[in-house]
């Protein structure tokens, strides 16, 4: 727990990013991979708003980044009415994953965000929990785990953040054959102790990121889910 985070090209924000993170995030949690970074940001906000911290699951996160992959890289395809079909947890998602079908549990809320540059994960919290509606779903007291991803498009934007929480008792639900989930790179997903930066990641993190690129958001799609 003591060891320091260093990304070369950003020391500094690494820096403040590690000490916010280290308070927050659970033992099956990177410092090294936004996807977690942004489920100790969700965590930290849920306790600060008395609601209950939820668990990290490697299963539900390998799912989210399924979801990500099913609008295969079209940002305008985010939506209400472009939802992938519930179908597709059990017949692609899970497969993929690796996931037991029988243990797939109810999915009681859903963020999902794409814009064309990569965010750091604070800037994606921003703008996947940006008015009342998304905070309702972020402080929901049916969620009792969550499982986060992130992904680009073919090694560049654009950049798509999932986060699919449920109601799943979080040591049965989603439980993944072996203990590990299945490689699904690219992208990065939460609760699987996976370092996810950098160039094996395939989310090119760093190489977008200057204070010009944070500006310059061509658009962002936000997405509800019950
Ligand atoms: C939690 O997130 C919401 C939405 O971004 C924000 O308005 C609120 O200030 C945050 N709460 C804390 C304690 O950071
Ligand atoms: C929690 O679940 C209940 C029952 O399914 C539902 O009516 C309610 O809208 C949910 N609350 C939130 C904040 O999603």
């Amino acid at each position: 727990m003591a060891a320091t985070t260093t990304i070369p090209a950003r020391p500094l924000l690494a820096a403040v990013l590690a000490a916010l993170l280290l308070s927050a995030a659970s033992a099956a949690d990177s410092k090294n991979n936004p996807a977690d970074q942004l489920v100790a940001l969700i965590n930290s906000n849920r306790t600060a708003s008395k609601a209950s911290t939820l668990d990290d699951n490697q299963g539900l996160g390998c799912i989210a980044l399924q979801y990500i992959k099913a609008y295969e890289g079209q940002c305008n395809q985010v939506g209400e009415s472009k939802k992938p079909p519930e179908t597709s947890f059990a017949e692609t998602f899970a497969p993929n994953c690796g996931v037991q079908a029988a243990t797939l549990t109810k999915i009681t809320g859903r963020l999902l965000a794409c814009q064309s540059n990569y965010a750091t994960p604070d800037q994606a919290f921003n703008f996947l929990v940006n008015d009342a509606k998304s905070i309702q779903v972020l402080h929901s007291k049916n969620h009792t785990e969550v499982g986060a991803a992130v992904s680009g498009t073919s090694g560049g934007g654009p950049y798509f953040w999932c986060v699919l929480f449920s109601s799943g008792k979080p040591t049965t639900s989603f439980k993944v054959d072996g203990g590990v989930p299945k490689s699904v790179r690219p992208g990065c997903f939460s609760g699987n102790n996976d370092d996810c930066m950098g160039a094996n990641a395939a989310v090119s993190i760093g190489a977008g990121c200057s204070s010009v690129v944070f500006i310059v958001f061509i658009y962002s799609n936000v997405l509800f889910g019950k």
